[in-house]
């Protein structure tokens, strides 16, 4: 029986999404002998609820000097840590001696900002290659994995930090007990420990299952990350909730006693109550829409094939490995996926091996219909394509429900 990564607490497990790759190696054709995989298990904490994956992948297979991911490579997203950068200047960064650490910097989307107020920050980038873009903007970045160690390494070299932020990469983490130890290193007194991650609360809500894949270790709710701080010497002080990648949730976490909790948090704790977040009965009964999903989803993209209408994927994203590998869709069903990551085109998805292409190959191919993989980025994407809907093709969407736009 597996025991939780957190509390070692028994799981119970309520979804299983098979084998699967890691999502974001994208392969050359001679690579696809040595592909290796997993078994995708999401499992809830019978103890302090953390919902998380059953098998661990090594940290190394996934993040590595040719990690593919560029989080500038969507207009929104720049906005979004622009204006998250702007709002850390003007709250938590006004003392003698600011610094700011970023957990998980990749390409530079947030420091950027930082950088250019003349503050004091260090991004921590276990992915030498979008690290090195990060660094050729003038940022501070060090190659390496956040954990006990190198928040000491970090304190010896530079100094406490005011604010350490992490996007999208505390919930890739699966060792967080050594990730706390070191925020509790590193931080000043009176500092915050921020991060953000999707809202596992939304997920069950939009049955939203490809956000589970390698990478997302952990789903937190606002209850299983409150156990989490408490069992580190941390409070949950602030929940905010943000319409980024489907819907997220920034906790802000300070040592205890340091700061007073916002109302906000207490609010969000009995809201997942009354949802009964943390039971196991209503992650089946995620798991059973999951089912759904699968089958309306394939007997769709099938039902078109046979009636000879072209579908192409948009947007090569992590999450589509889980899409594509848990419904069997193939090259033979989506013949290729465009996407604008340069690291990825020419390459083949993970597991499905379709291949994928620039988005210049979407508007001279002319498909009926387009499965809109990054679906969270549905209002940039739409309106970049709109000629594609304007001469009568059609976008298939799958969250919440499988439909045509
Ligand atoms: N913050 C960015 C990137 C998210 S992708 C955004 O929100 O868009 C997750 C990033 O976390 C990757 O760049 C990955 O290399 C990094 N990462 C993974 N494990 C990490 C760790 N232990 N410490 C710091 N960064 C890590
Ligand atoms: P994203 O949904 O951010 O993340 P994940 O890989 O974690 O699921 O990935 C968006 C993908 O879509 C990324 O590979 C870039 C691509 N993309 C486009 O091709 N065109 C666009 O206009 C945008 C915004 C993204
Ligand atoms: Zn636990």
């Amino acid at each position: 029986m597996a025991s939780c990564r957190v509390c070692r607490g028994e799981l119970r497990e309520f979804l299983d999404l098979g084998q699967q790759p890691v999502s974001d190696a994208f392969l050359e054709p001679d690579e696809l002998d040595n592909e290796f995989f997993f078994h995708l298990q999401v499992a809830i904490c019978g103890s302090c609820t953390m919902v998380q994956l059953v098998e661990e992948v090594p940290r190394e297979r996934m993040f590595h000097n040719a990690y593919p991911y560029l989080s500038s490579g969507s207009a929104g997203m720049r906005e979004h840590f622009e204006r998250t950068a702007r709002q850390f200047l003007a709250t938590e960064l006004t003392g003698p001696d600011p610094f700011i650490v970023e957990l998980g910097c990749n390409d530079g989307v947030m420091l950027r900002t930082i950088g250019e107020a003349d503050v004091k920050h260090l991004g921590v980038e276990p992915s030498g290659g979008v690290a090195s873009l990060a660094r050729a903007q003038g940022l501070r970045v060090r190659t390496a994995f956040f954990e006990e160690s190198t928040a000491a390494e970090i304190l010896d070299d530079e100094q406490a930090a005011d604010v350490i932020y992490g996007a999208n990469t505390i919930c890739h983490i699966p060792y967080l007990g050594s990730v706390l130890r070191g925020v509790d290193t590193l931080l000043k007194p009176g500092g915050v420990f921020v991060f953000e991650d999707p809202c596992f609360g939304d997920i069950v809500a939009q049955t939203s299952f490809d956000q589970i894949y390698d990478e997302h270790f952990y789903f937190f709710t606002a209850t299983s990350v409150r156990a989490l701080a408490h069992r580190f010497g941390f409070e949950l002080v602030g929940v905010e909730r943000l319409p980024v990648h489907g819907g997220e949730i920034r906790y802000s976490l300070a040592r205890k006693g340091e700061r007073t909790p916002a109302p906000a948090v207490a609010e969000l704790l009995s809201e997942e109550e009354s949802r009964a977040l943390g039971e196991v009965a209503t992650c089946r009964a995620f798991a059973d829409d999951v089912q759904h999903i699968r089958e309306d989803l394939v007997d769709m993209v099938r039902d078109l094939r046979d009636r000879g209408r072209t579908v192409v994927g948009y947007g090569a994203t992590a999450k589509s490995a889980t899409v594509t590998n848990f419904c069997g869709i193939g090259p033979d069903l989506v013949p290729f996926i465009c996407d604008s990551t340069p690291a990825k085109q020419g390459k083949l998805a993970p597991g499905s091996h379709i291949p994928v292409r620039p988005p210049e190959a979407f508007a001279e191919s002319r498909p009926d219909y387009a499965l809109l993989f990054a679906w969270n980025h549905a209002g940039e994407i739409t309106a970049k394509e709109r000629d594609f809907r304007d001469g009568g093709g059609r976008w298939i969407k799958y969250v919440p429900q499988v439909y045509v736009d």
